[in-house]
């Protein structure tokens, strides 16, 4: 496993939001995700990137227990939010996942007004004590996804007549309704236009101030644009992981040149 060794640079002794030591995921058979090792920082965008099928996703999928839904996935080693272990069996992943956001690929608004996408996490999470607590929180949760300004006199029309671009925010505004400390996002502009990527890239900007965000990309641009902290994913190795600018422009590993020079993926 050690010649698989992720070169590690820049990494800093800040406290870290989330230390992942040993990570394995396997579907059946397929051992998906190798020995990865990795320390990610709160107030920070840190981008995973890699070719089709090296193990992204599944990897976000750990940080989450989203894995734990897949019937034909083990996942072993250590992952801790805060120093506590999220593989403890006193966790719940439900729980989990109100602290632990995600953000998928296709915006996957509920069947429900604007207003009840945003407050269904709160609501079942206890999270306000009356109605004027909860229509505070969605406003402030549509105002962190940068959305309110353009649905604050339609609360009650479905989310799902809005446009592409809006939905994902709007499920960026659910995620970000129950409190979250970290979000994963996995490529969550990859059904958007240039425009609406562009409102998502930037309001991903605003979002680290307040959280850990993880994003999955395929773009390159992107992951360079939005994140501080770079890590390469090669056939289910974490190849390297550093500051986006050094992996950029100074790439330590043959595999991660190969890619980013475009040779590869
Ligand atoms: N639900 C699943 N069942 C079986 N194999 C899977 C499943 N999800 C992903 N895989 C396999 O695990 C590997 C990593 O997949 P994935 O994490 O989706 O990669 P990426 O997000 O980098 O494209 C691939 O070989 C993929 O085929
Ligand atoms: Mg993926």
């Amino acid at each position: 496993m050690n010649d698989m060794n992720i070169v590690e640079r820049n990494v800093t002794t800040d406290t870290f939001k989330i230390t992942a030591r040993k990570v394995q995921v396997y579907y059946g058979e397929k051992h998906a995700i190798k020995d990865v090792d990795v320390d990610i920082l709160d107030k920070t965008v840190t981008a995973f990137i890699g070719p089709s099928g090296c193990g992204k996703s599944t990897f976000l999928r750990c940080i989450n227990r989203m894995n734990d839904t897949i019937d034909v996935a083990r996942v072993e080693g250590e992952i801790k939010l805060d120093g506590e272990n999220i593989y403890d069996k006193r966790v719940d992943p439900v729980q989990l996942r109100a602290k632990v956001g995600m953000v998928f690929q296709k915006p996957n608004p509920f069947p429900k007004s604007i207003y009840d996408n945003v407050a269904y996490g709160p609501r079942i999470h206890g999270l306000a004590r009356n109605r004027a607590d909860l229509d505070e929180i969605v406003e402030k949760s549509l105002r962190g996804a940068a959305l309110w300004n353009e649905v604050k006199d339609r609360l009650q029309e479905p989310g799902t007549g809005l446009s592409g671009g809006q939905q994902q925010r709007l499920c960026i505004a659910r995620a970000v309704a129950t409190a979250p400390e970290v979000l994963l996002m996995d490529e969550p502009c990859s059904a958007l236009d240039p425009i609406a990527t562009s409102q998502v890239e930037e309001l991903i900007d605003q979002l680290r101030k307040e959280f850990s965000v993880v994003i999955v990309t395929h773009s390159m641009q992107q992951a360079a644009r939005v994140s501080q902290k770079t890590a390469f994913f090669h056939l289910g190795n974490l190849v390297e992981y550093g500051d986006t600018d050094d992996i950029f422009t100074n790439p330590q590993d043959p595999r991660t040149e190969s890619y980013i020079s475009g040779r590869i993926g």
